[in-house]
């Protein structure tokens, strides 16, 4: 499949085999190609919690309208932020840079950001974003359904999986192999609900 082609497929799958297990090589590659995505200045601020752990699964579906892909999906990634991240040395983000590329955008990362809760936060919401979307285009490549959930309580998954107090959870994934295809696909609005020419009126 080509990326148009993957990008036309990809469904959000609600119905999972639950007897199926993702082989290791294929995890791996899944979370290989999913660190392809963009962050800002490279930080990478994206953390993925791969749930894997039958208990946790069912006490997580507990938390998220006892969604069945939570339980049956072969793995759950829940995709959360590092709101530190660009206090960590900015050298490891940049160190296939030229030097001078180095000493221009190491130093840029802590001022941007410092003291600007919103910012980060926002830039944790995004990173995941990007790299969820990723994961779900490669998950589908691959041979494999996923779906992006925000239906659970936060607060009680956070705390299922601890959740640090500098991290913020995003949303989840869950991927695994399609019992049954997706409904139709839902109609999506017209350009001229969603483009805008230049700026708004
Ligand atoms: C942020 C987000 C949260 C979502 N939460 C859920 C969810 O909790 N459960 C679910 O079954 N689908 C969930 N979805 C899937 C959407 O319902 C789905 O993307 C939308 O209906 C379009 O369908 P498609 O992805 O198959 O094109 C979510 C999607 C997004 C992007």
């Amino acid at each position: 499949m080509n990326t148009l082609a993957t990008i036309e497929a990809r469904r959000s799958i609600k119905h999972y085999d639950p007897e199926h297990e993702m082989p290791e090589e294929d995890l791996a590659r899944l979370i290989e190609l999913t660190k392809l995505a963009p962050s800002s200045f490279n930080m990478q601020n994206y953390r993925m919690v791969v749930v894997r752990d039958p208990e946790l699964r069912k006490q997580i579906r507990a938390a998220a309208w006892d969604q069945a892909h939570v339980t049956d999906a072969s793995v759950l990634f829940i995709m959360c932020a590092d709101l530190k991240a660009h206090e960590a040395d900015p050298a490891k983000y940049w160190s296939h840079a030229p030097q001078e590329v180095q000493d221009i955008l190491g130093p840029m990362i802590l001022p941007f950001y410092q003291d600007k809760p919103q910012l980060i936060r926002d830039e944790g919401i995004r990173s995941t974003a990007f790299a969820g979307m990723t994961l779900m285009l490669a998950a589908k490549e691959m041979g494999y359904g996923s779906c992006p959930m925000i239906g659970f309580d936060g607060e009680v998954v956070s705390k299922l999986i601890n959740v640090p107090e500098d991290h913020v959870l995003s949303f989840i994934i869950a991927v695994g192999k399609e019992a049954k295809p997706a409904w139709p696909r839902g109609e999506r609005l017209s350009d001229s609900e969603v483009v805008i020419q230049d700026r708004f009126a």
